[in-house]
Parts: C-alpha cells; structure tokens; sequence
C-alpha cells in the first residue's frame, strides 16, 4: 500500500485531539479552539527542542571530541534557536485572543497552568538551570508544584516521570564545562605538568591588563563625566573586584575552585583568542550557547508582555503572582560564565602574549 501523507502524519489522531476537557470539539467557542491550538503547536516544537537539545549535549559529552564534531553540536543548537525565534512570534498569534473573549472561558482552565508544562521544565533541566536558580512561588517550588498535582491527575504520572528522568541525564551546561574544562590555555591542557601555575599565570596577567587599561578609562571618564556624576571611581573598583571574583572563582566555594577556575580561563580564551585556527570552531559553538540562551530569556520576557496585554496584572491560574512572576523568571541564567565573560573582554592589542601559538594552528 502506497504511503499517503495523512498516514504518514497520522492526521487523523493530531486532528481528533483538540475537543479540550470535554473531549467534544464542536462544542467549544473558536477563541478556545485557538488557544488550545496554540498551546498544542508550542507544545510540539518544545518537543523537537528536547531531542535537539539531547543530541548537542550527546556529540559534546563525549571524553574527546574531534574537531569536526563540533559543527554538529552549532547545527543542532542552531535548530533550537531558530523554534524558539519562530515560537516567540507565536505569540502575536495567541494575542489576538482578547482579553474579555479569554474571560468567558478561563475560569475552567483552573488550576491549570503553563506552569504545569513538563517539557519546558525538561527543557530547563536538560539545558542545566540549578535548581536554587528556579523562583519559587507561594513556598512551592515549580517541580513540586508538578509532583503534588501528579498524585490526583490521568497525565500527572507521565508528566513528573518525565521531570524525574530528565533530573537524572547530564545537562548541556555540565557537557559544555567538561569540554571547556579540557580547553588548552597558553598552550598547557588540564593534564599537562604546572597546568595550574600556567592558568593562575595566565589569569593573573590578564588581570594586571584590565587593571592597566581600566586606568586610563577611568581617568578619561572623570575627565569627561566626574562633574556630573560622583559614581565613577566606585564603578570601576566594583568592576575590578567583580573581574577578580569572576577570574579567581572566588565566589566558588573552595574544594571545586580550581576546577571552576580552569573552566572560567578556558572561556576567556577561547573569547579572546578566537582568530586562532582551532578556536574558530569553539568561539561559534559559545557563541551559539548565548544566543540559545538568549533566545530562551526573550521567549520569557514575550510571553509576559503577551500575558500582559491579555489579563494584565492579575493571579495566575496556576496561583501565581502572574506577570510579576514571569518578568522575575526572565532573570534565569544557564551559561553564567558564558555571559559574565563579555564583562571583561579586552581589545586584541591589551591582550597577554600569546604563548605556544604552534599549539592552535590546524595540522598539516
Ligand atoms: C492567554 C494566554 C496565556 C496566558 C494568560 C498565560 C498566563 C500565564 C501565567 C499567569 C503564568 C504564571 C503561572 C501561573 O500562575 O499560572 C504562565 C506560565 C507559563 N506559561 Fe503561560 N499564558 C498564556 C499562554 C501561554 C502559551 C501559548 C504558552 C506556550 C507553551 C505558555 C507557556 C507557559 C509556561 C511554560 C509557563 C511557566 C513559566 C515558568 O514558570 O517559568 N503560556 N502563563
């Protein structure tokens, strides 16, 4: 038998899967009918995310990864960034919902919520958001918020099973910060004899170089902005103790300093000197982290102006503080050093001597 297309997409059961709560299609009103579509379709493209995502941390998990691999982990976070694009202009289509027409039929939504989305909570734990990152609201934490509702409700089980397996895979940030761990730093890898005087050296003198070129800023902005503003000298030395903290770890507790550290001086370099043949690939690849993430922060900050705009500043249906807490959430950050990083860039001619330059250079 030929393969037709509504087989193939088993049209019939995506189509049959709309009727909402009452399971009967043809008694809802069109503008319920659209928001179910609508969550339906996001719903779809987180899942393609999840997989996605999945497969970056697999090919950058691996105890060595060649070269070449790397422009797979850039394709697939790419694929990630790109559904999240086209899922925040979704959200001009959820608003045509107006905010009156979403009255008439939010009430039976309660307690449900987008707060109960399992895959946007896998997304998170995939992606490596610490648990003491996520806000808590009203004393609940969001998984627990899941794990209680899942006791009483059909779905519950799969959807905190799916929370529960997906706390116990790597996470794409612990994957990154092990390939990032191994990065050669002045030439020297995590392995090599004096590794660590090389990156305490490289650290310290990249310091030394900020510290310098922060002088002359500092000085010329006094100069231009001192009788205007008393801030200035203050900035700047919260600016150093911020680059120390940052460089040094110093906001790491002790016992898994050195390894922060390390991890820390690899994203430096590999900012710093990514005109280097063999940094060319992984400077893409950090550069592809932020702007998934990036793409992520703004999903958050859209999808609170569209609820904005639709039940203004009222409850949540999950129990929320409703837009308050959204525009809190926009504060998650994954990939911290990969943003603290851009912080503290120097322009190429303050940088330190490159040393063992034959180190990254492409062989022959
Ligand atoms: C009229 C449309 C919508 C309104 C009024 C709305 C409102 C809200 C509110 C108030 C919250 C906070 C939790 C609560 O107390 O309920 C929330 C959370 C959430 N919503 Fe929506 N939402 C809408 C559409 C959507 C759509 C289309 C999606 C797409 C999947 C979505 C996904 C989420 C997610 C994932 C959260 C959890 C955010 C977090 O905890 O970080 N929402 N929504």
């Amino acid at each position: 038998m030929a393969t037709t297309y509504w087989d193939y997409l088993r049209l019939d059961r995506l189509l049959d899967l709309q009727g909402g709560i009452e399971g009967d299609e043809s008694a809802l009103m069109s503008d319920e009918l659209h928001f179910i579509i609508v969550h339906q379709a996001y719903e779809l493209w987180f899942k393609l995310c999840l997989r996605e995502l999945r497969l970056a941390r697999d090919h950058l998990a691996e105890p060595k990864v060649p070269e070449e691999q790397i422009p797979y982990v850039v394709h697939h976070l790419r694929r990630v960034t790109s559904i999240l694009e086209l899922c925040v202009s979704q959200f001009k289509v959820m608003e045509t919902l107006t905010p009156q027409d979403f009255l008439a039929f939010r009430d039976k939504l309660m307690p449900a919520s987008g707060f109960q989305s399992f895959q946007m909570r896998e997304l998170e734990i995939v992606l490596g958001l610490e648990d003491d990152v996520r806000l808590r609201y009203g004393g609940t934490d969001p998984l627990e918020h899941v794990r209680t509702l899942a006791q009483s409700s059909p779905g519950g089980q799969h959807a905190w099973g799916r929370i529960e397996a997906a706390r116990g895979e790597a996470t794409l940030k612990s994957a990154l910060d092990e390939w990032l761990y191994r990065t050669p730093v002045q030439g020297s890898g995590p392995d090599d004899p004096g590794d660590e005087e090389v990156v305490l050296g490289f650290l310290t003198e990249y310091y030394e170089k900020l510290v310098g070129m922060n002088a002359q800023k500092k000085a010329d902005m006094l100069e231009a902005l001192g009788k205007i503003t008393s801030s200035i000298e203050q900035r700047f030395a919260d600016a150093e103790a911020y680059a120390h903290r940052f460089l040094f770890a110093e906001d790491v507790e002790p016992e898994r300093r050195a390894r922060a550290r390390r991890i820390r001086a690899g994203v430096l370099f590999v900012e710093a000197y990514r005109e280097l043949p063999l940094l060319a690939w992984p400077r893409l690849l950090l550069d592809t982290v932020v702007a998934t993430e990036e793409e992520f922060v703004i999903w958050r900050s859209r999808h609170a102006r569209m609820v904005e705009r639709v039940i203004g500043r009222r409850i949540g249906t999950g129990g929320s503080a409703g837009v308050e807490y959204l525009d809190s959430t926009v504060h998650y950050r994954v990939f911290k050093d990969l943003w603290a990083v851009r912080a503290i860039l120097l322009p190429k001619a303050e940088l330190p001597q490159l040393r063992r330059q034959e180190a990254y250079g492409f062989a022959r």
